[in-house]
C-alpha cells in the first residue's frame, strides 16, 4: 500500500513554513490515505465475504439433492452417507437395521446435516418395494443411488475360504438377492426419479477371477459391475452416470473383527466416502461406466484389484 503514497507530495512540502500551502499539502496527503485505507478495507470485506462463500458453496454443493445410499448402518455405507452429507444432501438411510441406521442419522445431524431412515430387508422382495415406496412418499426427486449393501459376512462367520459345495444355499441367494438383485430393482425404482446429471454409484470389490472360497461374492460383485456398465450404456441419453468403486480392503467394523492381522494395510471407510462425494461432484461430469480400485497407498484406477 506504501507503494501508492504519492511521496513527492509529501516531499515537496516538508519544511515549507507556509501555513495555507502547508495544509493544503496535509489535507491532500489525508484524503490519499483515507481513500487507500477504505479502498484496503472494503476489499478486505469482499474478500473475507467471497472466502466465507467459496468455502460455504463447496461444502454446500450437495445442497437439495436427494441421495439413497443402502447399506448405511455400517461401514462403506455410513462413511459414504457422511461424506455426502456433508455436501449438504439429504441422505435416505436404506437398510436393514434400525438402531444401526439410526446411529448413522445421529452422525449425520449432529454435524448439521440430513437424514432419515428406511428400513428394509433386500432378501425379501416385498421388504424391498416396501422400502422402495416409502422413499418414494418422501420425496419425487432422487439425484443419487449408492449401492453399497452386501453380503460377505454373516453373524459369525466370514465366507472366506470355503468350498463351494459347503455353502448354504440360502447364503447363496442372500448374497445375490442383496449384492445384485436389490441394486437392479433399486435401480429399477428410482431412474424414473432421477434428474440429468442424476449419478449410480455401485460398490463392487473383488478380484478379475474371484479367489477361493468367495464364489457367491465374487459373482454378485461381478454381476454389480456389468450392472453399471450396462446401465451407464442405457442411461447416456437420460445424463445419468453409473459407475462402480471397487474398494480393496477397508477398515470397517466387519473387516476389523475378521482380518485384524492385516488391518495397518487397508483404506479407511472414509477415504471410499469421498470418492464417492467426487463421483457425484461436476469434476466427474464426463465419467461414467467405470469401476474405480481404491487401495490404500494408491491413486484410484480403473479395473480389478492386483
Ligand atoms: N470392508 C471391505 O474390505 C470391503 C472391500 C470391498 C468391498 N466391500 C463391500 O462394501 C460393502 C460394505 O461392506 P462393509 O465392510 O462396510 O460391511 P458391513 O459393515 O457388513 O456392511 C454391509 C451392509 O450391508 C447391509 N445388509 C446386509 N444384508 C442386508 C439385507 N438383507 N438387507 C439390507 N441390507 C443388508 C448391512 O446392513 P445391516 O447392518 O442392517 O445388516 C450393512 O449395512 C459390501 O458390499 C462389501 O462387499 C467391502
Amino acid at each position: 500500500m506504501r507503494k501508492v503514497v504519492p511521496p513527492k507530495l509529501v516531499w515537496k512540502y516538508i519544511g515549507d513554513e507556509s501555513s495555507e500551502k502547508r495544509k493544503e499539502s496535509e489535507e491532500r496527503v489525508r484524503q490519499v490515505y483515507d481513500r487507500i485505507f477504505t479502498a484496503a478495507r472494503e476489499n478486505m470485506r469482499q474478500r473475507k465475504h467471497q472466502e466465507i462463500g467459496k468455502i460455504k458453496g463447496s461444502n454446500m454443493k450437495m445442497k437439495n439433492k436427494f441421495a439413497v445410499v443402502t447399506g448405511s448402518s455400517t461401514g462403506i455405507g455410513q462413511a459414504i452417507a457422511i461424506e455426502l452429507a456433508k455436501k449438504g444432501a439429504f441422505i435416505a438411510l436404506a437398510g436393514r437395521t434400525q438402531d444401526k441406521l439410526l446411529k448413522t442419522k445421529s452422525l449425520i445431524t449432529e454435524n448439521g446435516g440430513q437424514a432419515e431412515v428406511f428400513l428394509g430387508d433386500f432378501t425379501k422382495l416385498d421388504s424391498l418395494e416396501a422400502l422402495i415406496a416409502l422413499i418414494k412418499q418422501k420425496t419425487d426427486k432422487v439425484d443419487v443411488l449408492v449401492n453399497v449393501a452386501g453380503i460377505w459376512h454373516g453373524e459369525d462367520e466370514v465366507y472366506a475360504g470355503k468350498d463351494f459345495e459347503s455353502f448354504p444355499k440360502q447364503v447363496i441367494l442372500d448374497t445375490y438377492a442383496v449384492g445384485l438383485t436389490a441394486p437392479t430393482l433399486l435401480a429399477h425404482a428410482f431412474i424414473p426419479l432421477m434428474p440429468k446429471g442424476g449419478r449410480i454409484i455401485n460398490i463392487s470389490g473383488t478380484f478379475e477371477n474371484g479367489a477361493k472360497g468367495w464364489l457367491p461374492y465374487f459373482v454378485s460383485k461381478k454381476g454389480i459391475e456389468d450392472l453399471t456398465i450396462g446401465l451407464a450404456e442405457e442411461l447416456k441419453d437420460k445424463g445419468i452416470l453409473v459407475n462402480a468403486i471397487s474398494p480393496s480392503d477397508t477398515a470397517t467394523d466387519a473387516y476389523k473383527k475378521y482380518f485384524p492381522q492385516y488391518i495397518g494395510e487397508v483404506i479407511d471407510p472414509k477415504e471410499i466416502g469421498k470418492y464417492a462425494v467426487y463421483l457425484c461432484s461436476e469434476e466427474a461430469n464426463d465419467i461414467t461406466g467405470k469401476v474405480f480400485v481404491l487401495k490404500k497407498g494408491k491413486e484410484p484406477y480403473e479395473g480389478y484389484h492386483t
